[in-house]
């Protein structure tokens, strides 16, 4: 078994990123990212924590709104207005979940399509759809990256994609289908689930339950990614998958942390970037 270095990775990604800023900024852009929170989740804060330091990283410009808990659907709704016709803002990314008083799709709906750098507005979702694109989903993206740096070709082999979410599973099994795999996707109400998991050469889990994937529902040499952030029974970080006694089985897998996480921020620093270059007609 080889361990998918998800942080070696995407420093790569982030390192290409920056030297590509450096050179946009010789014709005055520079990459402008605002990214939203609302309320006080813990997880969603070292999240946005963690782009603001990636944003410093790759030399952009960076904002934060941090608004309070009770915040209101209208007072959201005007900041993004406000931050779509904001010249120096290249990229808008609203932290989900938000609090149950709020929508995310009417948010989603608001930002403009060459700002959503999340890629989750019904114009980007669709445009991924038929393959002609400008930005992908952060998540599924950086999964895809860490499957080219293995080396195992996807085209024509099974991939499954455990999980429907419009963030992950969803976009996950297009990328794949797009590079020529054969995909498959199970989800809470999947029959047999074990015998298609079983039949995956390649296995992306994105379910949010901590260490579902057990050896038994793996084949052998198979590509195994985790995208699940979970915490065990001692409150401990761990992924979809049961890392330990699946490392033994499979050919190439990712840890949790220091898989996926990485890469999704990676991939949203090149989704500003490509904004920022759209946005004033750079190639
Ligand atoms: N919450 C969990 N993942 C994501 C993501 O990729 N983007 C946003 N905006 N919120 C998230």
């Amino acid at each position: 078994m080889q361990l998918i270095d998800g942080k070696a990775v995407s420093a790569a990604v982030k390192e290409q990123v920056k030297k590509e800023c450096e050179e946009l900024k010789k014709s005055g852009v520079t990459p402008g990212l605002a990214v939203i929170i609302v309320g006080e989740d813990p997880a969603s804060q070292v999240y946005v924590r963690n782009k603001e330091k990636a944003c410093e990283e790759c030399g952009f410009y960076s904002e934060k709104y941090a608004l309070p808990e009770n915040t209101t659907q209208d007072e959201l709704n005007a900041l993004v207005k406000r931050l779509n016709k904001d010249e120096r803002i290249n990229g808008i990314l609203c932290q989900l979940p938000l609090p149950s008083h709020l929508d995310d799709k009417e948010v989603i709906n608001l930002i403009e399509p060459i700002k959503d750098v999340d890629a989750f507005h019904p114009v980007n979702v669709g445009a991924i759809m038929i393959g002609d694109y400008n930005f992908l989903p952060c998540t599924p993206a950086g999964v895809m990256e860490l499957i080219k740096s293995t080396g195992v070709d996807v085209k024509g082999r099974k991939a499954v994609v455990m999980g429907r979410s419009n963030i992950v599973g969803k976009p996950m099994a297009m990328l794949l289908l797009h590079a020529d795999a054969t995909v498959e996707i199970t989800h809470s109400k999947t029959a047999d689930l074990k015998e298609i998991t079983k039949s995956a050469d390649i296995l992306v889990a994105a379910i949010g339950r901590a260490k579902f994937v057990t050896a038994d529902m793996v084949k052998e040499g198979a590509v195994v990614i985790d995208v699940g952030m979970n915490r065990d029974e001692n409150g401990k970080l761990c992924g979809d998958v049961d890392f330990e006694n699946v490392k033994e089985k499979c050919s190439f897998i990712t840890p949790v942390p220091g898989g996926v996480g990485p890469m999704t921020i990676s991939m949203l620093m090149r989704n500003t970037l490509t904004a920022a270059k759209l946005q004033n007609n750079i190639k």
